[in-house]
């Protein structure tokens, strides 16, 4: 199918002005302003939906306006008002609190994935929509699982995800939208927590370390997944953004990994710096399906390959790094 839309060409240097969707979420809050570092504050607009309101630095270092992709209109207007050129698409249900609400995790993640595709559509903006680990299944090679593999996952977020990777690789042949994505792993980080992700425990851990409190995995030993400190995200979802593109064979969405650990492997790199921490096991069942279905690890080769990526933390870097932070933020 021929390309036809001049804004293919485009390389992302050209990039003037960004809208982030989702500004409060777990990646919103930290991504808006590692990009308003880069690109400068008034060049970012956190977008946000009523109720999850931006507040403190997010507020107060660049513009902000309503955002539901539920409602099309809210980010055609953003777009409009502020010339805006590139659009981080974040909202999303995670996998845990989507299969309790799967009608709702299809609204937000794919009809409002097509109302954003259409303003980009529109507006010639390039689009970032994060796929993930949770786009595989129970039939995916699960070690060091290829960049084009079978995506059959079993849960409603998963199905959402692979959809999200064909409609964005649908708009990019069909319509030019330059569309980029990632398979993002569990994201760690000190800063905003995660809310109902099978992932969430390889935060929890960490807050039940520096509180002195013993903690329950709901996963069981053995139990393999790709992890990843925020950092190493923010910069994935940056770098890939800002590459050449004539440099991509793959747009949506490429693997990336920087750890894989179980919470035997957590607990361990916790504990050599919290003696005393204490970890037991109550397995929940629908977390643990869930995990089982998952990659162990990926390989992430074609994204090393076609955009440089390449993680800086690995599980030690990264616990140093989260237990330091998560005194100071606990003790205040
Ligand atoms: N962190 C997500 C979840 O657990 C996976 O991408 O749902």
């Amino acid at each position: 199918m021929p390309v036809l839309n001049k804004y293919v060409a485009l390389t992302r240097k050209d990039m003037q002005n960004v809208l982030v969707i989702g500004a409060t979420g777990q990646i919103g809050s930290e991504l808006t302003l590692e990009l308003r570092k880069r690109y400068g504050g008034g060049h970012v607009v956190a977008g946000y939906i009523p109720g999850a309101e931006p507040k403190g630095a997010l507020k107060d270092s660049g513009p902000l306006g309503i955002a539901d992709v539920t409602e099309g209109d809210t980010i055609a207007r953003i777009v409009k008002d502020y010339k805006v050129d590139t659009i981080y698409n974040l909202a999303a249900l995670l996998s845990v609190v989507a299969e309790s609400k799967p009608a709702l995790a299809w609204k937000i993640g794919i009809d409002g994935l097509w109302n954003v595709l259409e303003v980009a559509r529109t507006y010639g903006c390039a689009v970032f929509t994060p796929s993930s680990i949770g786009s595989f299944g129970a039939g995916t090679p699960h070690v060091h699982t290829p960049q084009d593999t079978i995506q059959r996952p079993c849960t409603i977020y998963g199905v959402t995800k692979v959809t999200t990777e064909l409609l964005s690789d649908y708009y990019h042949a069909k319509y030019g939208v330059d569309t980029r994505s990632v398979r993002f792993p569990g994201l760690i980080s000190y800063q905003t927590l995660p809310g109902g992700g099978t992932t969430d425990y390889a935060v929890d851990i960490y807050y039940a370390a520096v509180r002195g409190e013993k903690f329950v995995s709901p996963l069981r030993a053995g139990t393999y997944m790709d992890m990843m400190y925020m950092p190493d995200a923010l910069n994935a979802a940056i770098q890939l953004m800002e590459a050449d593109p004539s440099r991509l064979k793959h747009r949506n969405a490429f693997n990336i990994a920087s750890m894989s650990f179980d919470p035997e492997e957590i607990y361990r790199a916790i504990k050599k710096r919290v003696p005393g921490f204490e970890m037991g096991y109550e397995v929940d069942p629908l977390k643990q399906a869930i995990a089982d279905s998952w990659p162990d690890c990926m390989d992430d080769s074609c994204a090393r390959e076609e955009w440089g990526w390449k993680p800086q933390y690995d599980l030690e870097s990264m616990t140093e790094d989260m237990l330091e932070k998560l005194r100071v933020k606990l003790s205040q």
